[in-house]
């Protein structure tokens, strides 16, 4: 996975930040930057700015930031890897790994997309082979027309030891083929097949590319072998992040503004056949966090539509769970009992299936509904039972809102008190935070203030800013002087710190290399910040007086932190109450620190 600097280099030079960003959002230009709205988050004036300069975008609006890079890569939910393909495509730049640094990991991955690009090949030629014939007839007694076939790769492995490998043996080392997970070394230099006699469902990463496959028995003898087997985990399969499906689902889900997660494979690619293509598959895993932030990049309305049986049941449970954790709206779509998605829409059609899926439950109702089977909603004890589940669900909704909502619904719908619905929340809601502060209690005598959890303040982005681009004295001025301990952000912290780190290489530090570095949110939100805020720049930096404003910049961070160590020490006075020798030393300490604070003060103003 490991692209050459010089190559990502090359590509955002011969790129212009302002055209790709272009292509999914209008951009005016507006002084030295470029104004636009942000693709990011609904709004109605601009706050999106791009520097065409710089290489950088920052909303101001939602403190979104990235370089072209990050762009695409949120835009069009690629891989690293793929948006650097992409965009070299763009700037008309080959990548030619065989010229590159040799570096072991990165072929592996590229010899394994080729093995199973490969092997989709293969399968879907066996197909058609003779013995294929058979796996073929089954597919279309399923009802599988011959486009959707080939459009999801479907084919056959042989029901022979080692066919694929003696196929592919000449071509790749065994190695790299167990590497790519598509035979078992039995030891003694056995080497077997891992799929054999099986309908081969080829699994696609979000791009497009085979990353695996998953294989469905076919004969009747074999059946003390399991129904499905998958490709393991490889250096390019990721079960908790590939979502069967999603590459062909995208824009289906985007336009539809919601998704249909299924279990199996046939049941996605039989309702893909009938048109409903804004479905995903969770191919028998259980769903991951990883997973469900994936979709929600997508959308936030998920409808789970899992088999009517027992498993599909408890599967779903867990899916709603998860998927309420990460914010999505979640809804269910019912079938009746025995029915997949599959069965059910290759019965009742694709009209049949709408109803149903017009008639979707809330994750209330869905919950309530099992109740009411069960009897339970008559009794009080039911119905208490009822609730609690209901709030089990709701403490996981991180909106506030979204939580009032839901309370009054069930208040309204079940004729529950809301201030009951509301009291077992608050218990529920204190058991939680209460659980986090017991473990940070500490038995001090007297109370340690709070953790100073701050927000990163405009000096510490001045000073990111003079790190990356003032002259060469500032920058060793800032290296001997710094104290780390003054920067009060722990972000900011691990950016200067890997800044300093590296400050030192022959290339310049980019902003390319700190998006790739630090990829959460909070952290693009300080480099686009410490790059692009023009209101930040004092005017030293104007006027190019790198040197005044370092000092200056110095002295404000030691400022910060003596105005914090005074207001803690406050703190502490009030908190206890006896006159202790500990008091004296506490005040004595907060004269000293008076002190320096107005000799900081003095020279700043100077
Ligand atoms: P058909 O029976 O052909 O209609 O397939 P299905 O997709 O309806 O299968 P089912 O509902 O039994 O299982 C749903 C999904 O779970 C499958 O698509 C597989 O991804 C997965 N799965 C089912 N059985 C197994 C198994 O034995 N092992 C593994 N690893 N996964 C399985
Ligand atoms: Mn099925």
């Amino acid at each position: 996975m490991n692209i050459p600097q010089s190559k990502i280099d090359e590509i955002s030079a011969s790129l212009d930040i302002v055209d790709v960003i272009s292509a999914y959002t209008p951009l005016r230009k507006a002084g030295k930057s470029f104004m636009g709205r942000c693709p990011y988050h609904e709004e109605k004036t601009p706050s999106f700015s791009v520097s065409q300069e710089k290489g950088v975008f920052h909303c101001f609006g939602c403190g979104k930031s990235g370089n072209m890079f990050t762009f695409v890569m949120d835009m069009e939910n690629f891989t690293f890897f793929d948006t650097v393909k992409f965009l070299a495509d763009k700037a008309n730049i080959t990548i030619e790994f065989e010229n590159e640094p040799f570096d072991p990991d990165r072929n592996k991955v590229e010899i394994y997309y080729d093995i199973n690009k490969k092997a989709g090949k293969y399968f879907y030629e066996k197909l058609n082979s003779r013995e294929g014939a058979y796996a073929k007839e089954y597919l279309n007694t399923r009802g599988l027309k011959d486009d959707t076939i080939v459009k999801f790769g479907l084919g056959y492995s042989l029901r022979d030891k080692d066919a694929l490998y003696r196929e592919f043996e000449n071509d790749y080392t065994a190695e790299d083929i167990q590497g790519s997970g598509l035979i078992l070394q039995l030891g003694a230099g056995e080497i077997r097949d891992r799929f054999r006699g099986r309908l081969m469902f080829p699994i696609f990463n979000e791009a497009g590319r085979v990353v695996g496959f998953g294989g469905r028995r076919m004969y009747d003898e074999s059946t003390d072998e399991a129904k499905y087997i998958n490709s393991p985990e490889t250096k390019i399969y990721n079960k908790s992040k590939i979502l069967y499906g999603l590459n062909f689902a995208k824009n289906a889900i985007k336009q539809k503004g919601f998704v249909l997660l299924v279990e199996g494979y046939m049941d996605l690619i039989s309702l893909f056949q009938k048109g409903i293509e804004n479905v995903v598959a969770s191919s028998g895993t259980s769903l991951t966090q990883l997973h469900s932030k994936i979709l929600s990049r997508y959308t936030k309305e998920v409808v789970v539509v899992y088999d009517a049986d027992l498993a599909g049941q408890n599967a779903s449970r867990r899916a709603i769970e998860l998927l309420v954790e990460n914010d999505i709206n979640v809804s269910i779509l019912e079938l009746p009992y025995g029915d997949d998605p599959d069965t059910y829409i290759q019965k009742n059609g694709i009209d049949g299936f709408e109803r149903l899926l017009n008639n979707r439950l809330s994750i209330i109702d869905y919950i309530a509904e099992r109740y009411e089977t069960d009897g339970k909603m008559n009794s009080p004890e039911g119905k208490t039972e009822f609730v609690r589940e209901i709030i089990g669900l709701i403490v996981k909704m991180r909106d506030a809102i979204k939580r009032d909502f839901y309370i009054k619904g069930i208040a309204e719908k079940f004729s529950i008190y809301e201030s009951i619905i509301r009291k077992e929340l608050d218990s529920v809601l204190k058991l939680k935070s209460r659980g986090l502060t017991r473990e940070t209690n500490t038995d001090r005598p007297v109370k340690k203030p709070k953790e100073r959890v701050s927000k990163f303040s405009a000096v510490e982005l001045v000073l990111i800013r003079l790190l990356i681009d003032s002259d060469d004295k500032t920058k060793s001025l800032l290296m001997n002087e710094l104290e780390m301990e003054l920067i009060s952000n722990d972000t900011v912290r691990k950016i200067v710190n890997y800044i300093m780190l590296n400050i030192d290489s022959p290339e310049k530090i980019t902003h390319i290399q700190l998006f790739n570095e630090f990829q959460d949110e909070e952290a693009k939100d300080i480099i686009g910040k410490a790059l692009l805020d023009e209101n930040l720049i004092m005017q030293d930096i104007k006027s190019k007086n790198h040197l005044g404003e370092a000092n200056s910049v110095l002295s404000q961070l030691k400022l910060y932190n003596i105005r914090n160590k005074i207001k803690d020490i406050e703190i502490q006075i009030k908190s206890s109450n006896d006159y202790s020798p500990e008091i004296l030393r506490l005040l004595n300490t907060q004269q000293k620190l008076k002190r320096e604070q107005i000799k900081i003060e003095k020279s700043l103003r100077s």
